[in-house]
């Protein structure tokens, strides 16, 4: 197995990942996009059960951009009925894993029967603890950014924070999940170089994989080839290789 490649002491802890290229992938065999991205929900069904067996301990799928709202309205009322298929058809087997579901984005622009039943599956799982699995859904990066910095504003206005008092810390602990550690690992698919608005903020330092692999063919050997790309990277956090090799601050 392709796995023994992996240490296990070194799996990355959270794997965000933009899952692109439906459309190609589709357009490619003569279908319609919305059956690119019927086939790329066979891959989140696959990539969610791996990074699990894999030890990865938070898995973060942009499902929907605050962009994707603009796309053709058949097309944004296809995913979000895949959307729905998901939920119905994985929670049970999610819960079962101890998998405990998140969402975040803009949740007041998605349909009230989805969101519903997204909040449903957020609170069946929420003591769920083998792995965290976040939607990013009708979710920005600068969006979210904004959304903190309103936070903040709004505190500051009440006479709850001082200027001199705003740090990276508190502006973390405003944006959506202020709980989970940065994405060590961020993945995206479908051959483009591109972040995407997403996760802005959080990917200050995450080690990015890009592969040529369309979403709808990306199956747990594509993952396991990116966390060994992964496992390959010195991770430095701005420092110097002799620091990070010896620990010491003061090492040139
Ligand atoms: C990008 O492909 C993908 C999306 C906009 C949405 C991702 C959705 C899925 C994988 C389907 C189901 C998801 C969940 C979470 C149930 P694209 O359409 O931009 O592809 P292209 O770049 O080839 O046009």
């Amino acid at each position: 197995m392709r796995e023994r490649r992996l240490r296990s002491d070194a799996i990355p802890r959270h794997v965000a990942i933009i899952m692109d290229g439906n459309g190609r992938w589709a357009e490619k065999r003569g279908l319609s996009r919305n059956e690119g991205h019927h086939a790329g929900l066979e891959s989140v069904r696959d990539v969610v059960r791996s990074a699990h067996e894999l030890g990865v301990k938070i898995l973060t799928l942009y499902a929907f951009s605050q962009e994707n709202w603009n796309r053709p309205k058949g097309e944004v009322d296809a995913l979000m009925t895949l959307l729905d298929r998901y939920i119905d058809s994985e929670v049970d087997e999610i819960d079962r894993n101890g998998v405990q579901v998140r969402v975040m984005g803009r949740m007041e622009d998605v349909p009230r029967a989805i969101r519903d039943k997204l909040e449903a599956a957020v609170e069946r799982t929420r003591e769920n603890e083998e792995m965290i699995l976040v939607f990013a859904l009708s979710y920005g990066g600068r969006q979210e950014i904004v959304d903190a910095a309103r936070q903040l504003v709004a505190a500051a206005e009440a006479g709850k924070v001082h200027a001199d008092a705003v740090d990276e810390k508190t502006f973390a602990s405003c944006l959506y999940q202020p709980d989970l550690p940065d994405p060590d690992l961020l993945i995206r698919t479908g051959a483009e170089w591109r972040v995407s608005n997403f996760l802005l903020w959080q990917i200050a330092y995450s080690e990015i994989h890009v592969t040529d692999r369309m979403w709808p063919d990306f199956r747990k050997p594509d993952l396991v080839e990116a966390i060994a790309d992964y496992q390959q990277r010195e991770r430095r956090f701005g420092l110097t290789s002799a620091q990070v090799r010896t620990g010491d601050l003061e090492d040139a």
